[in-house]
């Protein structure tokens, strides 16, 4: 696919005709980010990445490459800095549309220290938007996040459940990034946006090239899990069995991290088109099934056949008790859906786990 792509492009290019449209993905050397490009790589996009590196490493790119053949263009800075993002701007002409994941991400930390995250995560997209404005870029995905729903009343979750008040400084980062994003829409009638509401995120890509690098200690469950396993930690604590669920244990909608990945091509090719049917769309990004913490441990040791040494402990503050999604907007307006198996998607997490150990 790629060898075709790049002979098809040199083909046109004697022609001056160029194919590819160029899409910038601020994070791209992040979890979801690094997913993301190979993707849009594969489906025949060239891309950019921003990121400053300061929650991931260089070396992504050699994993992206190693995948897809290419090695995406890389700019490293930080996005606050709105002169630094319109020298970019300056520099790049020909973005057709931006895929915003860079934001800080660690739940608890953001309790301690809210600032950081208000700084980082809210003026990076108003550098974002002011660029688009400044650059007449028109399109525009945002990475966003279920727990703008909080403990939702009705379950599964549809675009239209009331957003709750934040339970955390970064929560509440996404909620105001969307109302940011709504507002400048209503005063710019050029700029669309599809915001993507991702539920639990987890697995890696099935060559184990890239996936998820925590640094330090993990907060997420699978992380966790995989790092128990390895014999990096300890033990697995799983917080709380005492939840309104079937086994007490809390209860998530666990999508693979390449499923989603895959929506966020068909989100842009959505805007590219024009096929979008509002200024603003969300879409709840999740399989539909919701999966508890002993489910997980329970799949994760039967396609592994490693017995996890874990405990139960008390509840975490701030967790909610279950959320899953309805998928069925997702489904029908951008004729996508979680295809990869939750065992699947756990043994890509191992594999991957295992491949860092070898490093
Ligand atoms: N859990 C454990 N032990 C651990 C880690 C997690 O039992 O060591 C449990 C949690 O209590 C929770 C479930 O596993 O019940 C999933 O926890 P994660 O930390 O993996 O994910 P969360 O659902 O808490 O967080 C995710 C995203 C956040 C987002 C949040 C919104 O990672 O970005 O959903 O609910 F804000």
């Amino acid at each position: 696919m790629n060898i075709v792509f790049t002979i098809f492009d040199k083909i046109l290019f004697k022609n001056k005709t160029i194919v590819k449209k160029r899409i910038l993905v601020t994070g791209g050397t992040g979890y979801i980010g690094s997913h993301t490009v190979v993707e849009l790589q594969n489906s025949g996009f060239d891309v950019i990445i921003i990121d400053d590196l300061s929650n991931s490493k260089i070396e992504v790119l050699n994993g992206i490459e190693k995948i897809t053949g290419i090695k995406p263009v890389f700019e490293q800075f930080d996005l606050t800095d709105i002169d630094k993002c319109k020298r970019f701007f300056n520099k790049y002409t020909d973005i057709e549309a931006i895929i915003h994941f860079a934001a800080y991400k660690a739940v608890g930390e953001s309790v301690e220290k809210p600032l950081k995250y208000y700084r980082n995560n809210l003026l990076s997209l108003m550098s974002l938007l002011e660029s688009m404005q400044t650059f007449s870029i028109r399109n525009l995905v945002f990475s966003s996040s279920c727990t703008i729903y909080g403990q939702p009343e009705k379950l599964p979750v549809t675009e239209d459940a009331p957003v709750q008040e934040a339970i955390s400084p970064y929560g509440n980062t996404k909620q105001i990034a969307e109302e940011i994003i709504r507002d400048t829409i209503k005063t710019d009638k050029n700029l669309k946006t599809i915001a993507l509401r991702y539920f639990n995120p987890i697995g890696a890509h099935p060559s184990a090239h890239i996936g998820e690098l925590p640094i330090g200690i993990p907060n997420n469950l699978i992380p966790f899990v995989t790092q128990t396993a390895i014999g990096i930690r300890e033990q697995l604590r799983v917080f709380g069995n005492d939840y309104n669920t079937p086994d007490g244990t809390a209860i998530r909608d666990y999508i693979n991290v390449v499923d989603l990945a895959k929506a966020h091509v068909i989100a842009i090719e959505r805007l590219l088109n024009n096929n979008n049917k509002k200024a603003f769309e969300y879409f709840n990004l999740g399989t539909g099934q919701g999966v508890s913490v002993l489910e997980i441990i329970n799949s994760f040791e039967k396609v592994t056949g490693i017995k996890l040494n874990y405990k139960i402990v008390d509840r975490r503050a701030g967790d909610i008790e279950k959320v899953w999604a309805d998928t069925s907007f997702a489904n029908k307006e951008l004729g996508w859906q979680a295809e990869k198996s939750l065992d699947e998607t756990l043994l890509s997490a191992w594999k991957w786990e295992k491949r860092l150990s070898e490093e």
